[in-house]
């Protein structure tokens, strides 16, 4: 490393204790497949595929062509009032994955700001039919929807609400979150108890009346508050409630979506379809910033009224289906549909399952969780020092060849679908032997 690479004090690092890492920093400096390579010439296994974004692993050769080829032939277009040819293939491929009857696609940089881009879109949908009164958003506990100011509006973690509560949108509720320890732990895949949580919605549907409401916004998966995975009918029976009332349902597949619980969607895994689905991340194997929403035919059309020279939507980004991002979708989409890796994402599902759950006598364990490619393992904290314990296996892991993801007291694993089976065997047994170690 250079000088300057030395220097830490200058990056704010985001959602870190900056401090602390700057007196004890976990570097990478590179990537090849399924793991990350450190600056002293280790590797240490990605076990949350980046930040959930990287299930084809690093490097790909296919992805990092596209790339080059882009940047020497269109490094840039604005998308405003101008098109170029791979932001309307992507669209087409993207809308292809998603289920039946969501075909229009709006691109931006990052899933917060997808997550704004659909609470906007279902605003204006309802103002468009002459329902200006529908203004306000349902989002549930413990939710995360990134930090844009719709965002922690509808987000339901308590840390990213504190301080910039202040802010958030004026007309919003939230339903209860579904986790419920004394019904569902240790549970394998979709708890069985919990489907009723939904009714919830029609009591605030009885508060505030339909007409004011315009969307509920869920992650099938709730996957940044550490995996809390949707019981059995929940989804269904939110579906079903929206549709009776007329409010719109989203779905932030930023998490779920491309592949990660073994469909395109979690849509299609539960068969839930919602009106909205949100997707970043995985859509570009995390190569390049892109986040966007993919909403039903008759939203879109909702909006394409009124004399055929206006702008119907007044909204979108700079880099809104940047060139670049284009291209490393595409190649992204190509790899995972000629690897069939979706359908080796539900393959694994299993393995990760079993494997995780061997976990349950290990010291500290107080409960698993699982939903396809992703799992929790939730640690007892420390007397009064909530996170501290899962900040050792961290640390610990990385001394053992692991890069997990901890938040609070719960570790997350979601491996990329190009792991073998021997490398999730070997994830689980190195996690094993770290929980032994700590205190
Ligand atoms: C469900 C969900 N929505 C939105 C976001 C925000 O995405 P970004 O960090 O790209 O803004 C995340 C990020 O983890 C997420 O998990």
């Amino acid at each position: 490393m250079n000088a300057n690479t030395n220097d830490l004090s200058a990056f704010w690092m985001p959602f870190t204790a900056n401090r602390y890492f700057k007196r004890h920093p976990t570097l990478v400096s590179g990537g090849q497949g399924a793991y990350f390579l450190t600056p002293d010439g280790r590797r240490l296994y990605d076990c949350l595929s980046g930040l959930w974004c990287t299930p084809l692993g690093h490097c790909r050769p296919e992805i990092v062509a596209a790339v080059r080829a882009q940047v020497g032939e269109l490094d840039f277009a604005p998308t405003f009032q101008v098109g170029h040819p791979k932001v309307f293939e992507f669209a087409s491929r993207v809308a292809r994955w998603a289920p039946q009857g969501l075909n229009h696609v709006f691109f931006t940089n990052s899933g917060s700001e997808a997550v704004d881009s659909a609470l906007k879109i279902a605003v204006a949908y309802h103002h468009a039919r002459g329902e200006a009164g529908r203004v306000r958003i349902i989002g549930r506990e413990r939710a995360y929807h990134g930090v844009g100011i719709g965002g922690i509006s509808a987000g339901g973690i308590a840390a990213n609400r504190r301080v910039f509560g202040a802010l958030s949108a004026p007309f919003v509720d939230h339903l209860p979150h579904t986790y419920e320890p004394s019904q569902m732990r240790f549970s394998r895949g979709q708890p069985a108890w919990g489907a009723h949580l939904a009714d919830n919605l029609e009591r605030l549907v009885a508060l505030h009346d339909a007409s004011t409401i315009a969307a509920v916004i869920v992650e099938p998966m709730q996957g940044s508050t550490g995996v809390i995975v949707p019981p059995v009918g929940y989804l269904e029976r939110l579906r079903e409630i929206c549709t009776r009332h007329g409010i719109l349902l989203i779905f932030d597949e930023v998490i779920t979506g491309f592949g990660r619980v073994g469909a395109n969607f979690a849509a299609q895994r539960v068969g839930v379809t919602p009106d909205i689905i949100v997707f970043a991340k995985a859509a570009t194997n995390g190569v390049i910033p892109l986040g966007g929403t993919i909403v039903r035919e008759s939203i879109y059309d909702a909006l394409m009224r009124g004399p055929e020279q206006t702008i119907e939507l007044f909204h979108g980004y700079t880099y809104s289906g940047h060139p670049i991002a284009c291209a490393a979708g595409l190649a992204t989409i190509d790899v995972m549909e000629k690897e069939g890796l979706v359908a080796r994402s539900a393959q694994l599902a299993p393995l990760l399952e079993q494997a995780v759950h061997s976990l349950r006598e290990e010291p500290h364990v107080i409960d698993i969780r699982n939903f396809g490619m992703a799992a929790a393992v939730e640690l007892a904290a420390r007397d009064g020092q909530p996170g501290a314990r899962a900040r050792e296996v961290f640390e610990r892991g990385v001394e053992a060849g692991l890069l997990l993801r901890f938040t609070a007291d719960t570790i997350a694993v979601a491996p990329p679908f190009i792991s073998s089976e021997e490398e999730i065997h070997h994830m689980v047994e190195t996690l094993r032997g770290v929980l032994r170690k700590v205190s």
